[in-house]
């Protein structure tokens, strides 16, 4: 049973006030809030058994390599990934993607394709085009609609011999489209290509089956999912991972090390380099955990109520455009209200207590395509209220007539 006033009580934050009002907290897409769940795993760790991992004898160290490794479990289980040693600690999902783009630059050559789509994030684009300049590869890019979805018949014009790689996000941290992404995971198989999803911002709505997936690397962030910030996950099919060169050298990630020469550990220690995050390892599985202690359908049904709830009554104030208007969507509503700035709508609903993130969300080609210069961008997360919403709404409303 679903009870979002008990859950709320699991996070401290939401009961704070900013500036003299409840929090209403809609930046969910920045990141998420921590349940109590997760923080005491991170005070727990520290209390009693902060120690470095994979590299002593004595007790707290074995103990913290059985929790670390333990949360890298659940994290296989959760995804529905075969092995354990395909699951790479990351400092986040920007990480995760530059692991990848790094090992690409020995295994592509000159006029080689790789695909990208206008609705990624920046961390989505800029690593391909840093390989393409190294490497002489091309990119090219998969074009989006009106209502910020991606064509799909572009897409299979532009998959051909020549294309190596695609990458696409699962979900646009802007506009909320969820991609087709077994579509085009199937598509890219066809000719040939790896692909590699972008899972930043789906991991706190949905749960990913990777093994029927079948993508070659999904990568994503804890702090999107009720974990803390500097940790992350990459996952990658063991063949592609074993072909992927070391991305960073250091300690715990070599077999053997002389000044001629060092050979490299298996996986996933060859991408592990130096002493991990074993704290954020942790508290990741315990968000995983709670995650799933309420249930991914349950979060799906109360973010579609809030997502339908709050774009009715925001459609209902003259001059108000959403971006992103797509039938498979996720909870982000990005906006503007004629003639007036986004930054300063964000301004005035934070004076209220509501956080919003405006701007250009990371995604300057999607704001391009609109001819727009930013947004003011609400995201709603499972612990979000229609009581916040009416909240919310009310202030882009004073905000407007403040404005205009
Ligand atoms: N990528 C994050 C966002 O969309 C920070 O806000």
């Amino acid at each position: 049973m679903f009870d979002v006033t008990a859950i709320r009580k699991d996070f401290p934050i939401l009961s704070r006030k900013v500036n003299g009002r409840p929090l209403v907290y809609l930046d969910n897409a920045a990141t998420s809030q921590k349940p109590k769940q997760v923080i005491d795993s991170i005070v727990d760790y520290y209390s009693n058994y902060n120690a470095n991992i994979h590299r002593g004898v004595h007790a707290l160290s074995q103990e913290a390599t059985d929790a670390y490794e333990a949360s890298r479990k659940k994290i296989q289980t959760h995804f529905s990934i075969a092995k354990p040693h395909e699951v790479i600690f990351t400092s986040g999902t920007t990480h995760g993607i530059n692991i990848v783009a790094h090992g690409f630059s020995s295994l592509l050559s000159a006029n080689d394709e790789i695909i990208v789509s206008q609705l990624e994030h920046h961390s989505n684009i800029v690593p391909w085009q840093m390989l393409c300049k190294a490497t002489g590869a091309v990119l090219k890019v998969i074009p989006m609609n009106q209502e910020g979805g991606l064509d799909m018949d572009a897409y299979q014009e532009l998959l051909c011999s020549k294309t190596k790689l695609v990458f696409v996000n699962h979900i646009s941290n802007t506009l909320g489209t969820i991609n087709p992404i077994e579509f085009m995971t199937q598509k890219a198989h066809q000719v040939g290509a790896a692909i590699l999803i972008d899972g930043a911002q789906s991991c706190s709505h949905i749960r990913p089956d990777l093994v029927a997936l079948d993508c070659d690397f999904y990568v994503t962030s804890a702090h999107k999912m009720c974990g803390p910030t500097g940790i992350g996950m990459l996952y990658g099919k063991e063949a592609w991972l074993e072909k992927l060169p070391p991305f960073q050298g250091g300690g715990e990630m070599i077999d053997q090390v002389t000044f001629e020469q060092t050979t490299y550990a298996g996986l996933p220690h060859k991408f592990e380099a130096g002493t991990p995050n074993v704290c954020g390892g942790i508290a990741f599985g315990a968000a995983i955990d709670y995650l799933n202690a309420i249930g991914f359908d349950a979060i799906a049904a109360h973010e579609a109520t809030l997502l339908e709830y709050a774009t009715k009554k925001l459609l209902a104030i003259d001059g108000l455009k959403i971006y992103g208007t797509t039938k498979e969507k996720t909870s982000v509503i990005s906006f503007n209200i004629e003639g007036i700035h986004p930054y300063d709508i964000g301004t005035i609903v934070d004076k209220l207590g509501v956080a919003v993130r405006t701007g250009q969300h990371c995604t300057q080609p999607i704001m391009d395509f609109f001819n727009i210069s930013g947004t003011v961008r609400a995201s709603f997360a499972f612990y979000n209220t229609i009581q916040e919403i009416d909240i919310f709404v009310a202030a882009v409303e004073k905000a407007k007539m403040m404005l205009s």
